[in-house]
């Protein structure tokens, strides 16, 4: 979920609010809601419904100006996907009206303890919050009514509060889930990430955990849970606006295949500076004393954690291993005597892996994280971190920044490595290999004469194996076809069960090493009916071979071999007339456990 909140006095507090739910609706799009002052009747008014920000647009089109606005865009944990359990929420007298980001461990506990008496309006855990305050203000000042139910919440919150009764201040308050506080020539902003900032802030805070905020147009105040007044100490906001436009393309996740090749060669150029690379000596330190490397992340960064484990064990002689974030998080495997944890994360702010970062850091390990966003609660809490320079990814489907992280993976993993392979001459060749593929073959007829049931298996060996897990990912998040990306030689040891007249098997085939096995692996699928088809190297290739991509070097194959995949889920979505960029039920930024 995402919150925006506006207070100013020259701005209409609309305008902001819903010019940072649109950019913040990667994080969920079940629901949308906003709350603003009616001048006229001096007291605030709620839209909200499920479905979009832009119906939410054209719910508020005669609203009057209103200097401040809390609002909301939901991806559903608590209560089903209605207009009743969109945000805004009120409290029971509607004296208070709250926005909230995450999930309250709690609440079912917090309500039969303080509230049984009280009537819900939903079904959410964040009406119990509202609730809370509401009831704690028969005895105590606001301020004091919200600090005593935030010491009461268990689980992970960014919170936004209307106090009806005093409409010149947002509070607002923060644990685990993020919030940034913009400050701008007109006013206040506070909002899940920066992205909703722009262009009406020029500096921000990122809120810590525990915080408690006290905005009016012209001050702020920082408490933390024991009321202490805690210092402000802004930074510079240095994101570009207008890498966030679509351009020519119809939808974001073409644009950012297409921007591919040029995020290599900008990681190229970010990383290669002459004969220097721009890696810290302390990380390199830290990785070489270690003994084993732990990968944790989620979704598509995992896959290309896998990618990293092959790296790191064929250049570093470092051994490996992959963790799903919210598995590592709730059971630790058995930990080596001097582990090293790298978190690969697109928007440095998945929640599991925060969960992942708290328990190293209390177990006193090193981290490094690297992600695309360098502002983000992972890039500042870990020990170190690297960027990927991939620029915004905004299609909730990763393509670009999957590509980023193998690339910035496989610069960590060389730069450690005796075999210094020349990655500024072979990440060039990956650039312009996916370049001639994009620019010299359209899949889209292929996808349509292949891609034709309700299921599809993609295969590959070894490191072809890893690039089939992010395949079938892409798939199945944006066309809801249901794909598995397979080991080859596993296929027929049960799954292979599956293949029916027609159901499409796409192999994957980089190196010479496998291609025999895999593409008889395809025999015995055919010999049961299937449809296949073969994406190859030309090194590897066979003339009938239906996608031939231009040879790149062993170990940085799945950048290239992705790029096909990643087309094939886009005309499948689009041939179904799915929505491409925000995908049913998911969210690009899981800031939920
Ligand atoms: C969500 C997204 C996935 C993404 C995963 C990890 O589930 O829908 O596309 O791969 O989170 O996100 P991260 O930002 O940590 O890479």
């Amino acid at each position: 979920c995402g919150i925006v909140g506006f207070i100013g006095n020259k701005k209409d507090a609309k305008e902001v609010v819903l010019s940072g739910l649109t950019k913040l609706e990667y994080r969920g799009y079940d629901s949308a809601g906003i709350s603003l002052f009616n001048s006229k009747f001096r007291s605030f008014d709620i839209y909200k419904d499920f479905g979009r920000v832009q119906k939410l647009i054209d719910l508020t089109k005669n609203t009057l100006k209103s200097n401040i606005g809390i609002g909301h865009t939901r991806w559903a944990t608590h209560g089903k996907v209605t207009k009743e359990n969109a945000h805004p929420h009120y409290s029971q007298s509607k004296r208070f009206i709250i926005v909230h980001n995450g999930v309250i461990e709690n609440n079912e506990e917090l309500k039969s303890q303080y509230l049984s008496d009280s009537f819900f309006y939903s079904e959410t855990d964040t009406e119990v919050i509202a609730q809370l305050i509401e009831t704690f203000t028969k005895q105590l000042n606001v301020e004091n009514a919200i600090l005593t139910t935030l010491k009461l919440l268990e689980g992970s919150y960014a919170l936004l509060v209307i106090d009806t009764q005093t409409p010149d201040t947002i509070y607002a308050a923060k644990n685990k889930s993020p919030l940034v506080l913009g400050k701008g020539d007109d006013g206040i902003t506070i909002a899940s990430d920066l992205m909703a900032l722009l262009g009406y802030a020029d500096q921000y805070i990122a809120l810590a955990d525990h915080t408690f905020v006290v905005a009016e147009s012209d001050s702020v105040k920082l408490y933390n849970l024991n009321h202490e007044l805690q210092p402000l100490i802004y930074l510079e906001i240095d994101l570009d606006e207008s890498s966030t436009d679509m351009g020519e393309y119809q939808h974001y996740m073409i644009k950012e295949i297409y921007e591919q090749p040029s995020v290599v060669r900008r990681i190229v150029q970010n990383y290669f500076n002459h004969d220097k690379i721009n890696i810290s000596a302390d990380i390199l330190k830290d990785i070489k004393a270690s003994d084993r490397i732990y990968i944790l992340a989620a979704g598509t960064s995992m896959h290309a954690g896998y990618v990293g484990k092959y790296l790191f064990e064929e250049l570093t002689h470092i051994p490996a291993e992959v963790h799903i974030a919210s598995e590592f998080a709730y059971h630790t495997p058995l930990l080596t005597a001097k582990p090293f944890f790298l978190m690969i994360s697109q928007s440095g702010e998945t929640a599991d892996l925060r969960a992942c970062l708290l328990k190293t850091q209390k177990l006193n390990y090193k981290t490094l994280t690297i992600t695309n966003v360098k502002t983000s609660t992972l890039a500042r809490e870990s020990n170190y971190f690297l960027e990927l320079f991939a620029g915004p990814e905004i299609a909730v489907a990763s393509t670009k920044a999957y590509v980023a992280q193998v690339a910035v993976l496989s610069i960590l993993c060389n730069t450690l490595s005796d075999q210094n392979i020349d990655l500024i001459k072979e990440l060039t060749k990956v650039a312009l290999s996916i370049e001639n593929f994009l620019a010299t073959q359209d899949i889209s007829s292929l996808v349509h004469d292949k891609i034709t049931k309700r299921n599809c298996f993609y295969i590959g060996r070894t490191i072809d194996y890893y690039t089939s897990l992010e395949a079938a990912l892409k798939l199945k998040e944006i066309s809801y076809i249901q794909t598995e990306g397979f080991a080859a030689g596993e296929l027929k040891h049960g799954t292979i069960a599956l293949i029916e007249e027609g159901t499409p098997v796409i192999a994957l085939i980089s190196s010479k090493e496998i291609s025999k096995n895999t593409r008889s692996n395809l025999n015995e699928v055919i010999s049961r009916g299937a449809t296949t088809m073969i994406i190859s190297l030309a090194n590897t290739s066979q003339e009938s071979d239906d996608i031939i991509l231009k040879d790149v070097h062993p170990l940085l194959t799945p950048m290239v071999m992705v790029v096909p995949t990643q087309l094939i889920a886009y005309y499948a979505a689009l041939e179904r007339g799915n929505d491409i960029d925000k995908p049913r039920n998911l969210a690009k930024s899981v800031t939920v456990e």
